[in-house]
């Protein structure tokens, strides 16, 4: 009796394992490199090497300009307005994918290169690492947050976790603002790339069934369609080697695939956008998911901002402020009174205390 009620309890414990088990994946790798247009990464020979060991999806866009808004929406699913690189804290009562990932025991990792120690919370360091390029110190839910913030570690922690056989299920990689290409060229980032990638795509420790996504924040030119460059690498995706996916997706595919994979729901942003959110086939077909068809003619253009609660007070000024880029089009401009922003500080500040 007693060792029948120990299996059966063995049992349903192993169920439960199984049950959060990835559809097609267990390890999600995600390495964004900085500003490169698609046709200029398709002429780049290093890059375009490990074409021939991936899917290449070559109808993946950016959401926005500049940088950061690309980095929060991966993370959490808008980029609320936003459309600078400047120091920002999104209340705590915003979630993020951490919030999904932890609810299924899942584990996750930002690794930041040449950030100078666990949590940094600065602007910059060293002229290499940047806030703007990590895509979760940005949300107080997760930066204010002691334990879920010893998940943001130097990039240095990868061969650690690599050789305590520890790969994260969900891990960020953010390369410095050389190896990304950012203050260098394509030719510099995959050249880097290419002394970075193949060890780990032999690592067996890191190959277990793991996707590897690598793309570009956002095109460098900001008035053509916001088209990157992207690629899946990894076990999971050995019998699609050599092939092209020309499914619409948006970095919000990545959210939406991590979600799919592991059953997670979602974030209620634009996850949930209809438009935006196709999950990437290979995880859409075991997951049952028909994706939108969404046309050259339908398309939207992801060049310029949409409103949210990040979005810039408005100016009077008709003059662009020096150095200032490109904010898309007026009428997609909203300016939000400062008071509300306030509030919403206050607010997080009092969520993260309690
Ligand atoms: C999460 O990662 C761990 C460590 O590699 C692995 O053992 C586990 O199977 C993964 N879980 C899921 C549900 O993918
Ligand atoms: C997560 O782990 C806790 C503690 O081990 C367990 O009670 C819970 O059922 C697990 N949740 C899932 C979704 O596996
Ligand atoms: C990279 O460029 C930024 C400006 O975007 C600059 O502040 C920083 O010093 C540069 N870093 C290096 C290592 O060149
Ligand atoms: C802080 O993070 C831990 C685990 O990462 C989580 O269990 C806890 O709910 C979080 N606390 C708050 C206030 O969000
Ligand atoms: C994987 O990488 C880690 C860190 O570099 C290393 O310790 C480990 O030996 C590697 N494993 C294999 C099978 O190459
Ligand atoms: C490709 O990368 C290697 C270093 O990994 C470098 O020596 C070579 O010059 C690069 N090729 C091009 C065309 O940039
Ligand atoms: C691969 O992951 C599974 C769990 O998902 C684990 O049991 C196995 O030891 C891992 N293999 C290697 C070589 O790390
Ligand atoms: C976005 O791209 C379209 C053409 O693809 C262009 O007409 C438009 O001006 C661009 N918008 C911005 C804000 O640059
Ligand atoms: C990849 O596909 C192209 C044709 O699309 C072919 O020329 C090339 O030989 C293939 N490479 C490999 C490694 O299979
Ligand atoms: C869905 O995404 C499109 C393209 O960015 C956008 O125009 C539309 O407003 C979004 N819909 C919602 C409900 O956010
Ligand atoms: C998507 O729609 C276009 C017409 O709008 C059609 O030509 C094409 O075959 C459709 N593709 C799929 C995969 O349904
Ligand atoms: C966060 O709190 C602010 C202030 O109370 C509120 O206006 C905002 O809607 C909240 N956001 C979310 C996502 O809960």
């Amino acid at each position: 009796m007693l060792l029948k009620s120990i299996v059966s309890l063995a049992c349903i414990a192993a169920a439960a394992a199984q049950a959060t088990k990835g559809k097609i994946f267990d390890h999600i790798f995600i390495i964004y490199l900085e500003n490169t247009d698609f046709v200029k990464a398709a002429q780049d020979a290093n890059l375009t090497s490990f074409a021939d060991q991936a899917v290449l999806l070559d109808n993946y866009y950016g959401v926005t300009h500049p940088s950061e808004p690309n980095y929060i929406a991966v993370s959490g699913g808008d980029y609320f307005g936003l459309n600078d690189d400047n120091f920002h804290s999104i209340p705590a009562n915003y979630t993020t994918v951490v919030d999904l990932l932890e609810k299924k025991n899942l584990t996750w990792k930002a690794y930041q290169e040449d950030l100078p120690s666990v949590c940094y919370q600065g602007f910059e360091s060293d002229a290499l690492y940047f806030r703007k390029h990590n895509p979760f110190i940005i949300y107080d839910s997760v930066a204010l947050n002691t334990t879920r913030c010893s998940n943001i570690v130097p990039a240095t922690q990868l061969a650690t976790d690599l050789s305590n056989n520890d790969l994260p299920n969900y891990s960020f990689y953010t390369p410095n603002m050389l190896n990304d290409g950012h203050n260098t060229t394509v030719a510099y980032a995959s050249a880097w790339l290419k002394s970075f990638l193949p060890p780990l795509l032999e690592n067996k420790s890191f190959i277990n069934n793991t996707l590897v996504v690598l793309t570009f924040d956002e095109s460098d030119t900001y008035d053509i369609e916001n088209r990157v460059y992207t690629l899946l690498l990894g076990d999971v995706i050995a019998d699609l080697k050599n092939t092209t996916d020309s499914t619409f997706y948006t970095h919000y595919s990545i959210l939406s695939t991590v979600e799919a994979n592991w059953d997670l729901g979602n974030l209620g942003r634009q996850d949930t956008n209809s438009t935006v959110n196709n999950v990437f086939e290979v995880v859409a077909k075991a997951a049952g998911i028909t994706n939108n068809n969404i046309t050259m003619e339908n398309a939207p253009l992801l060049n310029g901002t949409e409103p949210g609660f990040l979005a810039p007070a408005p100016t009077t000024s008709t003059s662009a402020p020096a150095g200032s880029q490109p904010t898309g089009s007026a009428a997609s401009f909203v300016s939000v009174p400062k008071v509300f922003a306030a509030v919403a500080a206050l607010a997080g500040a009092f969520a993260a205390m309690i």
